[in-house]
């Protein structure tokens, strides 16, 4: 089978993605090595590793990894001891030294070796030469990020002029409240089209379209992300029946900003929620939600605020989540391979098609 597939550059001409780079294992094989280890990757969080010593885990793929805080430095490496790969950080927490839970080998915060108990008498092993293999690693704002490949661009330069666009909403100084994640049976690409168009929201969310101007929807693609323009309806009338009201924010807009190929940053009324997208399988992903605000509510499963807020995002979800099903089953059928794109609609799904595309072939 061809790994390659036909991808036309004109949305007016061209043909959706193949339903077998949704179908098929070897494009999960090759995404992870091509796209998720050669791309900015969200990890965790810059409170997680605020004092000097605190690290937490990840794993991006098959590659586990850890962050951690060393005095000024923030560092990331491969979680894989170089003695037979043991493990040696799990899960999160405060230490002087990194110790390998298999042997015991121990490792400076910088990654170098400090200690291999027994190894004595073993020709040519010089563990002062040795390391822990080193991450790219880097924050923005409350969000830490990680990249795989060395040559990759800086995050900065990835994200372009994104800290300008959401700068009124005041992401950077926002603080972590809570999380929720759902595992859903479709392949990561089918959650990431969906999440890239307008198009569905009169169809599949008739209380979210209630909120949006949809006339005024627009997906701008950039190089590396693209930006979608919500902004809300004004309110004729009483506000009861709205979930936003655009009167309460200086900001009257919902901004969603993707990042390729799996982050997206959610930004509307002094909060910002983040997604990733971590696929479990070809037909299966998780999907985490991360909230964010400017000033967190001491306890969000208590404030009432908070509680309306996360429902009516889990309603969101909910939707999305049978018509993404619904679409997986159905790339299986016999009679379907690829279709066409809005022209209009649906241009921030052919631009994730062409990143793709562009990572892969
Ligand atoms: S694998 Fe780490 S000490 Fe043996
Ligand atoms: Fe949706």
């Amino acid at each position: 089978m061809a790994i390659v597939f036909p991808f036309d550059p004109n949305i007016a001409r061209a043909e959706t993605i193949p339903a077998r780079l949704y179908n098929d294992p070897v494009y999960l094989e090759l995404e992870v090595e091509r796209v998720f280890s050669r791309t900015w990757q969200l990890a965790g969080r810059l409170e997680q590793v605020a004092d000097h010593g605190q690290y937490f885990t990840a794993e991006i793929g098959p590659n586990s990894i850890v962050v951690l805080r060393d005095g000024a430095q923030l560092r990331a490496f491969y979680n894989v001891c170089l003695h037979r790969a043991g493990p040696v950080a799990t899960g999160c927490g405060k230490r002087a030294t990194l110790q390998c839970r298999y042997h015991g080998w121990t490792y400076h915060l910088d990654g170098s070796l400090r200690a291999t108990p027994g190894m004595d008498g073993v020709a040519q092993f010089r563990p002062d030469e040795m390391h822990l293999v080193p991450i790219a690693v880097s924050t923005w704002g409350p969000l830490v990020f990680v990249n795989l490949d060395g040559k990759a661009p800086p995050l900065a330069q990835v994200m372009e002029d994104i800290p300008q666009r959401v700068a009124a909403f005041g992401c950077e100084r926002m603080r972590y409240v809570t999380s929720r994640s759902w595992d859903i049976a479709c392949n990561w690409k089918v959650y990431v089209d969906n999440y890239l168009e307008g198009y569905h929201v009169p169809v599949v969310h008739p209380g979210l379209h209630k909120e949006l101007d949809m006339d005024a929807y627009r997906v701008e693609p950039r190089r590396f992300f693209s930006v979608q323009h919500a902004p809300l309806r004004p309110v004729h009338g009483g506000t009861d029946n709205r979930r936003y009201d655009p009167a309460k924010t200086d900001t009257p807009e919902a901004v969603y900003v993707w990042m390729f190929p799996n982050v997206m940053l959610n930004v509307y009324l002094d909060q910002m929620q983040t997604n990733v997208v971590i696929p479990l399988g070809h037909d299966r992903c998780r999907v985490v939600f991360d909230w964010y605000a400017v000033d967190p509510p001491s306890d969000a499963a208590h404030d009432p605020e908070w509680v309306k807020l996360m429902a009516f995002s889990a309603e969101v979800q909910d939707e999305d989540i049978a018509i993404c099903e619904a679409v997986q089953r159905n790339l299986r059928s016999r009679i379907y391979d690829r279709g066409r794109y809005s022209a209009r609609h649906e241009n921030g799904v052919h631009h994730f098609h062409s990143l793709l595309h562009e990572f892969l072939t």
